[in-house]
Order: C-alpha cells, then structure tokens, then sequence
C-alpha cells in the first residue's frame, strides 16, 4: 500500500479540520487518535477523502503507515499531555522522524522539546497554526520553526494547505527551533490588542452615543471597505448584526462581558517586558481581559462611584464616524508595530533571523489578524528592511502623521466622558513617548542616584556620574 506522506494525532476539532485540508489537497495522511472510536468517526464522516486518509488503531501501525522520515502533526491540548504523546511515540519512530506539535505551545516549551531531540536522530517542529476552525480546514496562515532540513520534508505538504494571498502561500520557514511558536504568540499578542480596540470604539459608539448593534454593525461594514478592512472588523459587524434566537434582541446584547484567555496574549506581553521592548496596546489588551472577568468586583464598585456621564464628543469637531475610523487605524498601526518591535528582538535575542516581511506576508490571508494592512506592512519592510521601528519607515510615518491627531482627538474625548479606551490610550502615548526626543528619565536618573547613588550619564559626556546630593543621599 502506498504510504501517507504525513501523519496526524489528535483529531479533536483542529485536528479533524487540518487532516481534512490535507487530505482535500492530495495528499495521503495517516490519522490516530487516543480514543479509536474518534478514529472511525472522523473516518466515516471523511466522504469522498476517504480515500485519502489511513486510520490508525494503534501507534506502531500508525507509524508504519506514514514514508520516512516520518512528519508527525500532534494536534492536542497544549503543554504536558504534547510532551507525554512525545514520549509514547519515541519508541516507534526511526532516523530522521520528526515530531510537530502544532498547538499553541509556549516557545519556550517548544525550544525544550527541540534540545531534548538534539543529541538523537529525531528532531521536532513547533507549528504556529493561525485561523481557527475555518482557517484549518479551508487554509490557515502557518509559521514553521525547526531546522531547514525537516521544514524542506514538510515544504509541499504545508505550501498545499496553507491559505494564499493572491496565489502567495500563507506558510513559512521563519527560523530554527522556537521561531515559530514565538511568532504565533506575538500573532496573538495583537489579536488580542486589535480585538481590545475595536471593542473599545464599540464602548464609544455603545456608552458614548447611544448606538445600537445593529448601527454598529453598519458602520464597522462600511469600515471595512475601506483603510480598515480586515477579518476582525468583517467579523465584528456580523456579530453585532446577529440576532438572539431566545430574546430576539441583538445577540452581542446579551453576552456576559467577561472575555477568556488561554494565555498566548499574557506570554507576548511577558516576553516583551522580559526584552525591555514596549508593548503596551498588548499589555494593555491582556489586562482589558483580566478586568472584564472581575464582573463582581466592577458592578460593586459602580455602586459606589456611580456612571460616569458618558458624554461623548464633548465639543467635539470633526466628523466623528470618520475620526474614530482614523482612530482606530492609527492605534492599529502603534499595536502593530510594537509586535513587530518585540519579534525584532526576539530575533536578535534567540538568534532566528526572523524574516520581518515574511512573516508580515504569511499574515495577510488566514490568520484571525489578516488584513489588507498586512500587505502594506509587508512592502514597508522590504523597502526598509533596517528601520528601527514599523512606524518610522517611510510608508509609516506619512500614515501615522495623517492619523495620530484623530487619535488623539478621540482618545481625549473618551477619557473626558470616562469610557475605558486602555488600549487606545496605550498606542497614543507610545507614540507620544517614541517621538520625543528629550524625555523625563533625566528626574528618574537624579532620584535614582539620589537614593542609591546608581550614577547616570550627562548629556555633554563628562565624566561626572554622580548628584550634588552627595552618595548616600538615602540617609538624608
Ligand atoms: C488563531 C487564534 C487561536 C486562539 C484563539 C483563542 O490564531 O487561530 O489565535 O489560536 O486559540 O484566538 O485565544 P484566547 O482564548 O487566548 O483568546
């Protein structure tokens, strides 16, 4: 018999979705799944990709089944039970067999795994995999890390299922061991951070003008005609128009505000305060999360402090759909531009050599992130390669300058009528901070010294390190 060409564990939902995709795209896969009984539903329910697929019962057929060197997909819970299926299958694979666990692994764990494989004939790939149930069936944005020789044995598989972007596919090698698992994070560090600010133009739009779904949803479909179109705003105006089949009022209406985390947008904002790179739309998105889930705590401290008046504009002047538009791109481009600030980091810091507008590229169809914009990140870093930064390279900057003021307009405007816009208001002040060329950490070096005669430096390079405070100020 003919072997497969890659093999699956794992067939819960994007397990089953992914081994589907691989199958529909002509390859053949061996599937194996804790629980037979799963293994023959999936297979029953696999139609005419029936043909295309070979479940497995046990581990030692299963692995049988797959061509050395064998490509094993592990689609499970993420964290100790990747590492256990790791150690069931070690005793069955053979020279060359590499384990891909393409869950949402912590990168960390991911680079553990890869070094414990080291000294072996066995190697392993962390798998980002980005785009949901849909996105694993139909074609999800994938970031690839492990060594080049087992990414050239999965090359083809990978390329015929990941989304395309005008014919480009949505699937790369970004670097060795972690690289992969690390860009997922920081793909979901602004996930988490584009979803925050979109929601808080919802709370403006909701609390500060009185809009009801269904005129949100309007507005966020003309949006997404224009600058920003992306999934999360087509999205947003499809659950906002929907209806609740038990209330029959708007369906977004009746949703308990406390949102989950599974903990990729806490990594992102970890590693970035771990590298000392400003991340704070991210960070602020994450906390957004923590607060929401402290229902009890808000309603009892409405009680105390009462609404606030949620007078929104006050006096404000220009057309206010078009500026919260501008708003919302401009804080997108701070959040996005932090991510890509931590991934360049990153890079330097882990030695990956993370390929910044690839990486920009396999985001544009997909992923839960994809958008237009990606495409204009995308030719903004390779025509600057080197820039410091997102927002200083030469596309950038022409679109931040246009849209900052329409920020900062509506940020203003929020924080006057007391809507919670942390996300906003973290991308403002980033890039309030970022441009300013003499800023205040002269007073934190003076206290500093002050305190714990740590010296700093002067800014016409004299050799004086220390206060007129004299050292051991502390015991004044
Ligand atoms: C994706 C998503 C996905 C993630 C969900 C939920 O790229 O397809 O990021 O991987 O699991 O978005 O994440 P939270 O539960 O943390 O919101």
């Amino acid at each position: 018999m003919e072997k497969a060409e890659i093999g699956l564990i794992g067939l819960a939902v994007m397990g089953s979705n992914l081994a589907l995709n691989i199958a529909e795209k002509g390859n053949k896969i061996a599937v194996f799944n804790r629980t037979p009984e799963k293994t023959d539903e999936f297979y029953e329910s696999a139609g005419d990709l029936k043909k295309q697929i070979v479940p497995c019962k046990t581990i030692e057929e299963f692995v049988e089944a797959i061509r050395p060197p064998r490509p094993i997909i592990i689609m499970i819970k993420a964290g100790e039970p990747v590492d256990q299926q790791m150690e069931l299958l070690r005793p069955y694979l053979s020279k060359g067999d590499i384990m891909i666990d393409a869950g949402n692994a912590n990168f960390r764990d991911t680079i553990a795994r890869f070094d414990r494989l080291k000294d072996t004939d066995l190697t392993f790939i962390g798998m980002g995999v980005s785009g949901g149930e849909e996105g694993a069936r139909h074609g999800p944005s994938i970031m690839v890390g492990g060594t080049e020789d087992s990414w050239k044995r999965v090359e083809k598989v990978l390329t015929s299922i990941a989304a395309k972007y005008k014919g480009d596919p949505c699937v790369a090698w970004l670097g060795n061991d972690g690289a992969g698992h690390f860009v997922k994070t920081i793909h979901n560090g602004i996930e988490y951070a584009d979803m925050q600010m979109i929601a808080e133009i919802y709370g403006i739009f909701r609390d500060g003008l009185g809009k009801s779904s269904t005129d949100i949803s309007k507005i966020f479909g003309q949006w997404n005609k224009g600058r920003l179109n992306s999934y999360l705003i087509e999205i947003s105006e499809k659950v906002l128009a929907a209806t609740d089949p038990i209330s029959k009022g708007s369906m977004v209406d009746m949703i308990l505000d406390k949102a989950g985390q599974k903990g990729t947008g806490k990594w992102s904002a970890i590693e970035a305060q771990n590298m000392g790179i400003p991340a704070t739309a991210i960070e602020a998105a994450v906390a957004a999360r923590s607060i929401s889930s402290m229902k009890g705590e808000r309603e009892a401290a409405e009680k105390i402090f009462g609404k606030p008046e949620y007078k929104f504009p006050i006096a404000y002047g220009p057309d206010l759909d078009k500026d919260l538009e501008l708003a919302l791109f401009a804080a997108k481009i701070g959040a996005y531009a932090q991510g890509f600030a931590v991934m360049a980091e990153a890079s330097r810091e882990f030695k990956w050599s993370l390929p910044m507008p690839t990486i920009a590229k396999i985001w544009r169809d997909g992923c839960i992130i994809r958008s237009q914009f990606l495409d204009e990140i995308t030719s903004a870093f390779t025509k600057a390669p080197d820039a410091a930064n997102l927002i200083v390279t030469p596309a950038f900057s022409e679109m931040v300058k246009e849209s900052i003021p329409a920020l900062r307009r509506v940020v203003t405007a929020a924080l006057q009528a007391g809507l919670p816009v942390p996300a906003l208001t973290s991308a403002l002040t980033y890039f309030d901070a970022y441009r300013q060329g003499r800023g205040t950490a002269n007073l934190i070096q003076a206290q500093r010294d002050f305190f714990g005669a740590h010296g700093f430096d002067r800014l016409d390079g004299k050799d004086f390190h220390h206060g007129p405070w004299g050292s051991g100020a502390a015991t004044f």
